[in-house]
């Protein structure tokens, strides 16, 4: 009997994901632009930016004022990324209605990363989570290097499984498992997929595979065979992690379009629409690049 879905759930990263980890500066009109064809592609899961800090991450400096600018369609769901109170605040002024927390798997990373050991950082977010749910915000958590650690190397699937149950625990409706350094292959994949299944229901479990050696998408299809039915992708493969040194960039949102459109697997979204926007912010962020190497150059 076949496990796989009938529908998948789309959580489109690359405003946020991707962005974070473009060496250039990206205008603000362009970020909208890139959200706006992501809509009229027939995205419904936008992860549009991170309220972190701008010390850690210049890329997504702009945060609030993207929130002002952004113009919310009411069937899309706008996400970001918030590691503590100040960015739930500013979350929450922004007129967002979902964040995500995230922690990891591994203490080398987490420290890296936020600044902070594993229970510290689930301690950070007890009043994070407090204020999300007094302002009836969704909170979505984040496990990172669910298969492989770039500092610690190999990544028990048990310790993946109590990290994302504990995010369960502290009131996250959903956990994404993150293959942040892109190392995972199909098997290994499963195993920490199964792994997490003790801990929760398969509808709360979201795949989030970066493409460093090319096996996503294998990992995401060897995970659809258990039944998994949430992937966050990113348009044009844009992505990787400051952090997390050799990240690369996310699974292509087109590529596991295409997957699911040819095993007739319902997602809403028109292929043309995605294959253009994917064209145009690569083409944006060349230009972006060659202007500013030009402008380098002129010193
Ligand atoms: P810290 O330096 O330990 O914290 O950073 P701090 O409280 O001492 O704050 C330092 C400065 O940042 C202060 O400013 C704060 O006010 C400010 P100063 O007083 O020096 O002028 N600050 C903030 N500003 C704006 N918004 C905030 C905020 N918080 C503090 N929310 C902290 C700790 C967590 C803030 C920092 O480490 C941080 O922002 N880290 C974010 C790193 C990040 O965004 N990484 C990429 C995303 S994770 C990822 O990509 C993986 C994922 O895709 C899944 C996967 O692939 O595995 C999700
Ligand atoms: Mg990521």
């Amino acid at each position: 009997m076949s496990l796989l879905a009938n529908k998948i759930k789309i959580v489109e990263v690359s405003p946020r994901d991707g962005l974070q980890n473009e060496k250039q500066a990206i205008d603000l009109n362009t970020k909208l632009e890139l959200i706006d064809r992501l809509v009229d592609a027939g995205l419904k899961n936008i992860e549009v930016t991170g309220f972190v800090s701008p010390k850690w991450v210049p890329q997504l400096a702009d945060s609030a004022q993207l929130c002002q600018q952004l113009n919310q369609q009411q069937d899309v769901n706008y996400s970001a990324l918030v590691p503590n109170v100040k960015g739930m605040q500013a979350a929450i002024a922004g007129n967002i209605k979902e964040v995500a927390v995230f922690t990891a798997a591994s203490e080398s990373f987490t420290k890296k990363n936020i600044n902070c050991s594993i229970e510290e950082s689930l301690q950070r977010f007890e009043p994070v989570i407090a204020l999300a749910k007094q302002h009836d915000v969704k909170v979505r958590g984040y496990v990172s290097c669910v298969l492989g650690c770039p500092y610690e190397g190999e990544v028990k699937p048990e310790k993946v499984a109590q990290v994302a149950e504990k995010l369960f625990n502290l009131g996250c409706y959903e956990v994404s498992l993150g293959d942040t350094i892109g190392t995972g292959t199909p098997l290994k994949a499963q195993h920490m997929f199964n792994a997490c299944l003790q801990v929760a229901a398969i509808d709360r479990l979201a795949l989030h595979f970066h493409n460093t050696y090319g096996q996503a998408l294998a990992n995401i299809y060897a995970c659809l065979q258990l039944g998994a039915s949430i992937i966050d992708s990113s348009v044009a493969g844009l992505g990787g992690c400051p952090y997390a040194k050799g990240a690369s960039g996310n699974v292509a949102t087109e590529d596991v379009i295409y997957m699911l459109q040819g095993m007739n697997i319902e997602t809403s979204i028109n292929l043309n629409k995605l294959i253009e926007t994917g064209n145009w912010i690569s083409k944006s962020l060349n230009t972006l690049t060659s202007s500013q190497v030009g402008r380098a150059n002129h010193k």
